[in-house]
């Protein structure tokens, strides 16, 4: 879906499909650097994350794993809960393995901060964070976000796997939600 097909659902395109595919192709390659000789699980948090897992992935020149978590933060609105809760676990015994969360945007940080001592409790040999995007918000958590793809204003974003009410996921680009639409 291109935002033609949205029309007058977006009030801007934030990053383009050419845009987000050059940050992930870099963001690939400082990972694969910084991971010289060490097998790299990466760790996918549903459903948002299956955009930027499927090509961060495919950026690589090396061989990856990959697992899936999903985990319940926003509902139907666009507002952090707060609460959260494991619906879908992991496969792999992460115990010293080298895992790498991947995300498609940490606005509050409380999913990632409860996700991030979730993982570290079952002792794993590192845990790191790459998300593609990152509200003003997130810089007050206390995990440190190794990969940031980009830096975004305070606004509800949709596309890229982001979604409004389940919607908006399959769209290429990532833009800013018009209020009309959730208002
Ligand atoms: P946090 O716990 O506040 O960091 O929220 C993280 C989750 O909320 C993300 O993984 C998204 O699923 C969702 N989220 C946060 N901001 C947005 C947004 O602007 N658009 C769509 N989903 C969002």
């Amino acid at each position: 879906m291109d935002e033609a097909d949205v029309e007058g659902d977006l009030v801007s395109i934030l990053f383009t499909e050419e845009q987000i595919q050059t940050r992930l192709e870099e963001l690939a390659a400082e990972i694969e650097k910084d991971y010289q000789g060490k097998e790299i699980l990466l760790v996918g948090v549903l459903r948002g994350a299956v955009m930027v897992m499927a090509d961060l992935a495919r950026h690589f020149g090396r061989h990856v794993e990959m697992d899936w978590m999903a985990i319940s933060s926003y509902g139907s609105g666009t507002k952090s809960s707060g609460v959260v809760r494991i619906l879908k676990d992991l496969d792999t015994d992460i115990t010293n393995r080298h895992v790498l969360v991947v995300e498609d945007i940490i606005d509050t940080g409380l999913t990632l901060s409860w996700l991030v001592s979730n993982l570290t409790s079952r002792g794993p040999a590192s845990v790191e964070i790459c998300t593609l995007l990152r509200k003003p918000d997130a810089l007050q958590m206390t995990v440190e976000v190794r990969y940031v793809g980009y830096d975004i204003p305070n606004e509800f974003v949709v596309g890229y796997g982001l979604d409004y009410a389940e919607r908006y996921r399959n769209l290429r680009c990532v833009g800013t939600l018009a209020p009309h639409v959730y208002s």
